[in-house]
């Protein structure tokens, strides 16, 4: 076992006494469930309430405990960017993630984090990222004929969901994983879905309970394969899926990752590409069906690849695809996946004017300042003109944030566009997408974005 697999004690911190933070301004709410309901009833509405009332820098409380509220480019910046290493993203996360996910990448911290991962990084080297695209090639337009061949209604969100797990069973897993991949799947389903259930003990017949379950599974599924894979890989016949590079990977002394160091990086990479790839994915072409014109451009750019229904998607191609990638962002800025981030300050600090106490849970949120008119105006437009060259020189790097920033930034977001632009490849080639008329889907925008309804789309063969 490598040295850098062992951890570390866990950073110390003393929550702060409550009247350290009384001179931010805010309004706590109901005691012990503080503005919790609030919160999960209207996240945007409650936060857009809470600045125009009290500004920037406001206090409140959730999940049983007081935190402070960061609003705009600038707390972003603070707080992602980290220059003064004051945030533990594993002190922020962790309440949310710990039980099922521990020692994933976002719940570790600074010189632990940067050596995992580094050696997390080879796995989205761009040979690999070949490979996967060969995978998530092959999987969506298999996908794409099947509903091109059931013309008609469809619920957007769920046939989503479908997709991006099969094709993570492929892409990350390997195609070869036979048939325990529905077992594995749904292993893994239940894991996410505990990761935001609100009853966060696993008392029997709780979400919690069949997430713990379904980690066991998952466990036992990686400790059995990781020898298999490794002795594959000696003999030089190992796969391409990600599972199979993450069981080469080394630290910088040249040591093997632990086994159960892949089993939490294995378990946090596909939670982390799950439900964000199902958001986006579903927002973006919600997007579409609700824009004509733009599904008729964006169809424009991929008919001029010029490419047969059945040839493959290259980089190349993926490339020249730059509208695509405009419409994706306008999509990820209007419906960020991750619509807000938790950290906890390790040391005091200010931020504009206010003295902040170490221990402090802090806050930022990308869907704000997705939203802020002074930064877009007509903030719930579609406009994918919003993401030219031009347009996002002068505007400040914090601004937009769904992938987040800093040490933290999210180690899939070449993945992420790389499925989307593969996606809408295969789609706007064979498929047209409408709504209804009148039709106005509603979102529930927290924890993870998603339609209430699961979106109704009419589909039709191109
Ligand atoms: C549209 C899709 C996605 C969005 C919007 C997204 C968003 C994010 C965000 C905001 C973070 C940082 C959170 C923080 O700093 O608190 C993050 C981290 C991460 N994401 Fe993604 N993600 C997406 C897809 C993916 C995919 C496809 C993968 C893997 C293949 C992935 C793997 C990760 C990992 C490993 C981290 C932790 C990075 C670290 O802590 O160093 N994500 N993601």
């Amino acid at each position: 076992m490598s040295m850098q697999s062992v951890a570390p004690p866990a950073i110390q911190f003393t929550p702060p006494k409550r009247n350290s933070l009384t001179h931010i301004p805010g309004d706590e709410g109901w005691p012990i469930i503080g503005k919790t309901l609030e919160v999960l009833a209207d996240p945007k509405g409650h936060i857009e309430r809470n600045a125009a009332r009290y500004g920037s820098v406001y206090r409140s409380h959730m999940f049983g405990e007081t935190s402070i509220v960061l609003l705009g480019p600038e707390a972003n910046e603070l707080v992602m960017f980290d220059q003064a290493k004051l945030f533990s993203s594993e002190l922020g996360w962790g309440r949310i993630l710990g039980l099922l996910f521990p020692r994933g990448l976002m719940l570790l911290d600074f010189e632990e984090h940067r050596l995992h991962r580094r050696a997390l990084s080879v796995a989205f080297k761009s040979a690999p990222m070949k490979s996967y695209l060969v995978e998530l090639d092959k999987g969506i337009a298999r996908r794409v004929a099947q509903w091109r061949a059931k013309p008609g209604d469809m619920l957007l969100y769920p046939a989503m969901k479908q997709l991006t797990l099969d094709l993570a069973a492929t892409s990350f897993l390997g195609a070869d994983i036979g048939p325990e991949v529905e077992e594995i799947n749904r292993a893994f389903v239940d894991m996410v879905a505990a990761a935001v259930a609100p009853i966060r003990k696993p008392l029997p017949g709780t979400q919690m309970s069949r997430g713990v379950k379904g980690r066991k599974r998952i466990i036992a599924y990686f400790s059995e394969q990781i020898p298999l894979r490794r002795a594959k890989s000696s003999k030089g016949s190992g796969g391409d899926d990600l599972f199979s590079q993450l069981c080469q990977a080394t630290h910088e002394d040249g040591g093997l990752l632990s086994t159960q160091d892949i089993i939490d990086h294995m378990s946090f990479l596909m939670m982390a590409a799950h439900d964000t790839l199902t958001s986006s994915l579903t927002s973006f072409i919600g997007e579409l069906a609700a824009h004509p014109e733009w599904q008729q451009k964006l169809r424009d750019e991929v008919f001029a690849l010029g490419l047969a229904t059945d040839a493959a998607t290259s980089f190349d191609h993926l490339e020249a695809m730059p509208l695509t990638e405009m419409a994706f962002k306008e999509a990820l800025r209007l419906k960020p996946p991750v619509p807000s981030m938790p950290r906890r300050a390790i040391r005091d600090f200010s931020f504009m004017g206010y003295a902040i106490p170490g221990g402090t849970m802090v806050g930022v949120n990308p869907l704000f300042t997705h939203h802020m008119p002074a930064i877009w105006p007509e903030p719930d437009t579609f406009d994918p003109q919003r993401f030219t060259e031009d347009a996002q020189r002068n505007r400040h790097r914090f601004a937009w944030v769904p992938f987040g920033g800093g040490a933290h930034m999210c180690l899939g977001l070449h993945f992420a566009y790389m499925q989307a632009k593969c996606f809408a490849r295969h789609f706007l080639q064979n498929i047209s997408v409408s709504l209804e008329p009148g039709y106005k889907p509603e979102w529930q925008m927290w924890p993870i974005p998603k339609p209430r309804d699961g979106l109704r789309v009419t589909v039709k063969p191109v």
